[in-house]
């Protein structure tokens, strides 16, 4: 028999990605390699530093994933890439690549939307893992870039129940990473993520965002911004900012190593309050079209966030519902998930057109 073969690859922010999967969800080929190092020492992304590094990492990572798969490009029924959203001058390098492997292995370009790999991916693990995840599903999809409920009816088909009004709640994870001086090598929300176990999360009372909102009721919308100034005032007011220097910086080491974890702990316990309350709002949103529905994925790099995971876990059991949350390297960008979207896209062919006729099976 014949087997669909699909290489994604992921080029819209800072991670070289890509992925060879099979339509039984299996995992044939992977590399990744992340400027977010790079990144950290211009205290952001940088679209040039990012595109550069990009630039330099694509065909090793391809070349690697082909090899490791043992593959060629015409064993492959399609090459899947990330077309948005993201830095247009990332995504282009992805694209290139794309296209050119594609064009060697005379096999159809798959286009993928970042937000539906991340959502997506979750039914290829639950599917390997001898489940089934079924639209229509609840996706809260939590990144640096995207804050977004979305009521995935099927394939292409979304609504959008709620978005952020401002940052996304891994920027502000970033930010406030920033804000207490921490080593943003690994990325802002791990470093802010393990401070926080040594704090207090009742130490600060932040204002949970919007909650006072009188459409409180009926909005699923987000808003980071005012939490972000709430931190910033608490660090100026207690240990100061990170730029400030050394005499101005108020309370010796131990006791503002412990104010810092402190502001960690509340910060992160108002941001995960927030996403859940949303996320509870968009259970009954979704619930008057579609009453049958039963599981709530978490995708994004902020999913990785066990305290947001244990928090969710306990949401949906009280909404009898299943948290489906694929492991922390599928939640973070990666290319299974373009491979796996850019493989049902084909398989179904939603939006690819004559593809599914014309793409070439590998045997298998
Ligand atoms: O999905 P992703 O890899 O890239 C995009 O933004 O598309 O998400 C990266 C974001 C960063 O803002 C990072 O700080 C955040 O996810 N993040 C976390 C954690 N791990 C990654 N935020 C909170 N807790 C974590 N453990
Ligand atoms: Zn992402």
């Amino acid at each position: 028999s014949r087997r669909v073969v699909v290489l994604g690859i992921e080029t819209s922010c800072d991670d070289t990605a890509a992925a060879v999967v099979t339509e039984g969800g299996e995992v044939l080929g992977e590399a990744i390699l992340s400027s977010v190092d790079l990144q950290a020492k211009w205290g952001g992304v940088v679209p040039a530093l990012a595109q550069q590094a990009h630039v330099e990492a694509i065909d090793k990572v391809v070349g690697d994933t082909m090899a490791s798969a043992g593959l060629r490009p015409e064993d492959l029924s399609a090459v899947a890439v990330t077309i948005g959203p993201g830095l247009s001058l990332c995504l282009k390098v992805g694209v290139l690549k794309a296209r050119e492997v594609a064009h060697e292995g005379g096999v159809p370009l798959v286009p993928v939307h970042h937000m539906e790999a991340h959502a997506t991916v979750a039914r290829m693990l639950c599917h390997a893992g001898g489940e089934s995840l079924e639209f229509p599903f609840l996706a809260l999809l939590v990144s640096g870039g995207h804050n977004l409920l979305v009521l995935v009816e099927g394939l292409g088909r979304y609504k959008i129940l709620g978005t952020t009004l401002d940052d996304a709640v891994g920027e502000a994870y970033d930010k406030v990473a920033r804000l207490l001086g921490l080593d943003l090598s690994r990325g802002g929300g791990p470093a802010v993520e393990a401070l926080a176990l040594r704090g207090d999360a009742s130490a600060f009372d932040f204002p949970v965002p919007l909650k006072n909102s009188r459409d409180k009721a009926k909005n699923c919308d987000f808003s980071f911004a005012g939490l972000k100034t709430s931190v910033r005032t608490a660090v100026e007011r207690t240990i100061g900012l990170p730029s400030a220097g050394p005499g101005d910086r108020g309370p010796e080491i131990g006791q503002s190593e412990q104010l810092r974890a402190d502001i960690a702990a509340s910060f992160q316990r108002v941001a995960v309050e927030h996403l859940c309350l949303r996320t509870r709002t968009a259970v009954s949103w979704a619930r008057q079209t579609h009453p049958e529905i039963k599981s709530i994925v978490v995708a994004g790099g902020v999913a990785a966030n066990k305290v947001l995971r244990a928090n969710l876990e306990s949401l949906a059991a009280d909404l009898d519902m299943d948290l489906v949350c694929p492991p922390p390297r599928y939640c973070t960008d990666n290319g299974v998930m373009v491979a796996w979207a850019g493989l049902e896209r084909l398989r179904s062919g939603v939006g690819v057109g004559a593809v599914p006729e014309s793409a070439k099976p590998a045997e298998g």
